[in-house]
């Protein structure tokens, strides 16, 4: 890699090399150095973080097959509720745009074991879709894929999923198709007595029903990668205030926005890499003040003395004191 390429730590600058509408509402790009050059090497399942047009930081699935050095491919929702990230890689990251990147921690990483079952809910078959191809090219690893969505013409990929020859390993199921009914999952979870590994992503709906019928699984077997439903900040969030234990420092929260990002308003660089409570990366010391936990990460008995910046809040707009 040349130094052209890169920008500040592991971040690089990529150019939109192409996109096209995978659906009404997912746009699919194509990212890849301006001087053609190899990327570095990502695997399966893990995510880019990318800094859109409008100057967010969103986290989004790599979907190409990870032996390709030459781009990274995202695909992107535009979210109603957007406060600009989805909307401005939209409407702003057109063929040429160039923007900032940044390899993420591995998000679904394959389990060891030879039988994988993987669980979509529409936009959630991203980051399924490099893992697949992985688990799909060694003919001793079982996997099934079980691709749930509206309809046909809704499903992101869908096409490109039935050309692949997966045969009975893959399934899909479009409510639509169904009288509007969705497909209960439940009863496939009952029995994890053979080492399976399971993976799923999707809507907020579909996470809480396969997490709380998996509860039995070994959490070794149970990998998961939430969206941004449960991310940033929802309608209605109070401003707080942040006072940082060490310096007595305060910072201002508003409404509309993460702890990591007005820290990051504010000049300072907390770790982080999700952004949407999972990983583990940003945890903060709680020393004072009652969180509203909006993570998937934190134990419960973690959850007095602990903070995952990136999704969680202040109850009632108190301030919270955190060391970092
Ligand atoms: S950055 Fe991953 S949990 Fe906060």
């Amino acid at each position: 890699m040349t130094e052209a390429a890169m920008t500040s730590g592991n971040g690089l600058s990529l150019r939109v090399h192409a996109r096209r509408m995978l659906t009404e509402t997912v746009c699919e790009f194509d990212l890849r150095r301006s001087d053609g050059g190899p990327l570095p090497a990502f695997e399966a399942g893990s995510s880019l973080i990318v800094q859109t047009p409008s100057s967010e930081r969103r986290n989004y699935s790599l979907c190409n097959d990870d032996r390709e050095r030459h781009r990274y491919v995202i695909a992107v929702k535009r979210e109603a509720t957007s406060r600009g990230g989805s909307r401005s890689m939209h409407d702003e990251a057109h063929e040429g745009v160039v923007f900032e990147v940044e390899l993420a921690r591995n998000g679904l990483r394959a389990g060891q074991g030879r039988r994988h079952l993987l669980v979509a809910g529409g936009i959630g078959i991203t980051p399924m879709m490099s893992l697949l191809r992985r688990l799909a090219r060694d003919p001793l690893n079982a996997f099934r894929l079980l691709y749930l969505a509206r309809s046909r013409a809704e499903a992101p990929y869908a096409e490109e999923l039935a050309r692949m020859g997966l045969g009975n390993a893959l399934t899909f199921h479009f409510s639509a198709e169904h009288g509007g009914r969705r497909l209960d999952v439940r009863p496939m979870l009952k029995d994890n007595g053979t080492g399976t590994h399971l993976y799923y992503c999707g809507p907020g709906r579909l996470m809480y029903s396969i997490g709380m019928s998996s509860i039995h699984w070994p959490r070794i077997h149970v990998h998961f990668e939430q969206f941004s439903s449960l991310a940033g900040t929802r309608a209605g969030d109070e401003a707080f205030t942040v006072k940082q234990a060490s310096t007595g420092r305060i910072f201002e929260v508003g409404g509309n926005e993460t702890i990591l990002d007005s820290l990051r308003r504010e000049g300072l660089k907390p770790e982080a890499s999700c952004e949407s409570g999972t990983c583990g990366k940003c945890r903060m010391t709680l020393v004072a003040g009652e969180a509203d936990h909006r993570d998937m990460y934190l134990a419960p008995e973690d959850r007095p003395s602990s903070i995952m910046p990136c999704v969680s809040r202040s109850v009632g707009g108190a301030e919270l004191e955190l060391d970092f």
